[in-house]
């Protein structure tokens, strides 16, 4: 896995710059994105470029990576109406493409497969993920395997604590993610991790052992995967 660490200030340039190179190299780019304060900055950074006409986004497909059951439609906390803010309404991209996670609806093991036939159609050709600070990746929390597919989800701790640092008065107890299995098929995968608050677990993940305590640690076997720390987050790496 290689490792990319950059001072805080150049990390979402850096990073935009990069997501530049390759949709301007392939007609199309089917791209996986989370949401989350880490990548704010980089959505902040690529609709600056989009709106200069220094980079588009108008041949991806964007695929959420995971949404949060039992919030009303259009609540902002919602994946994905986060993700259409902080992204989809700044930039080029077609709203058709933009696919999200239907967690209201009736049969919920019926549109786990459907999203999940989206992706395997033709994979993912880009990956962008944040790290939990318990290793999660997606809603893949621990104990998720190499193998875990896209599916429904309880929340672990960590995950409904960080929900609440997005709006207080938020309660979720499980969501929809995609699985480890298509993360995994992917492509290519970014690990995106900012701050020392992630510092630990970022060496858990790059030093500690491979296994489903940490399921960030699963991209080590991945051929194209990269991580993008700031300083902060690698402060505690040896
Ligand atoms: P954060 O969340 O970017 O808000 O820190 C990351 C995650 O829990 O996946």
């Amino acid at each position: 896995m290689q490792l990319e660490v950059l001072p805080q200030s150049r990390w979402a340039g850096w990073l935009a710059e990069a997501w530049g190179e390759l949709t301007a190299s392939a007609a199309s780019l089917r791209t996986c994105l989370p949401t989350g304060t880490t990548p704010a900055p980089l959505y902040d950074e690529v609709a600056a470029r989009v709106a200069r006409g220094e980079m588009s986004l108008a041949g991806c497909e964007v695929f959420l990576l995971d949404e949060y059951g039992g919030l009303p439609a259009g609540h902002p906390v919602r994946c994905d109406a986060t993700l259409q803010r902080q992204l989809v309404d700044r930039v080029d991209l077609d709203p058709t493409r933009f696919h999200t996670i239907d967690v209201d609806a009736a049969d919920l093991e019926a549109e786990c497969r459907r999203y999940d036939g989206l992706i395997a159609s033709e994979g993912l050709d880009l990956t962008l993920l944040g790290l939990g600070v318990n290793g999660h990746v997606g809603m893949n929390e621990p104990g998720s395997l190499p193998s875990s597919p896209t599916r429904v989800v309880e929340l672990a701790p960590e995950t409904r604590e960080a929900a609440r640092r997005y709006a207080a008065d938020v309660e979720v107890e499980w969501g929809v993610t995609v699985g480890m299995d298509r993360i995994l098929e992917s492509r290519r995968v970014w690990l995106l991790v900012r701050g020392a608050r992630k510092a630990g677990i970022l060496r858990r993940t790059l030093q500690g052992p491979v296994g489903p305590e940490c399921p960030a640690s699963f991209l080590r076997e991945h051929p194209e995967a990269l991580v993008v720390a700031d300083e902060e987050a690698a402060a505690l790496l040896g």
